[in-house]
């Protein structure tokens, strides 16, 4: 079964009553192992998570770190891109050159970079010089 079917079979589980929009996200990490998230949406609204971080969580909580593979997808116009927050989020386990690909339930696909999708990250990097004593 390839990634995408992967992350349409998740998507069926979507719990979206409030937007309608359920997306489904497969991870496939450099250990082999394929991890699966959907959007969770909440009554209260922005406590909602996308399908991207299930996925990441999903990941985590079976020992796995390092992303080498992510296929997005849900019913729209055009593949449905990842939200700022799951880029960031994609960045933390995957390397730039890490593939994502987008897609539609109609069969459209798109597929770029992380370091594409996020240009410039925030990395550790950035941190040398922090006060390491600070509360
Ligand atoms: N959503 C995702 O799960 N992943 C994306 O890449 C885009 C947006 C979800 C969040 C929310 O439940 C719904 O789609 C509408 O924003």
């Amino acid at each position: 079964m390839s990634l995408i079917q992967d992350a349409a079979r998740v998507r069926e589980n979507a719990h979206a009553p409030y937007s309608g929009f359920k997306v489904g996200a497969a991870i496939r990490t450099v250990e082999g192992h394929v991890h699966l998230g959907c959007n969770v949406e909440n009554v209260a609204y922005p406590e909602g998570t996308c399908a991207e971080a299930g996925a990441i969580a999903a990941m985590i909580a079976a020992g796995d770190k390092r992303i080498a593979e992510v296929a997005v997808i849900a019913d729209c116009p055009a593949p449905v891109p990842p939200c700022g927050g799951c880029r960031q989020k994609l960045a933390e386990f995957a390397s730039g050159d890490v593939v994502v690909t987008m897609a539609t339930t109609a069969g459209a696909r798109l597929q770029m970079t992380v370091a594409e999708l996020l240009p410039g990250a925030f990395d550790a990097g950035y941190m040398v010089n922090a006060d390491k004593d600070a509360p």
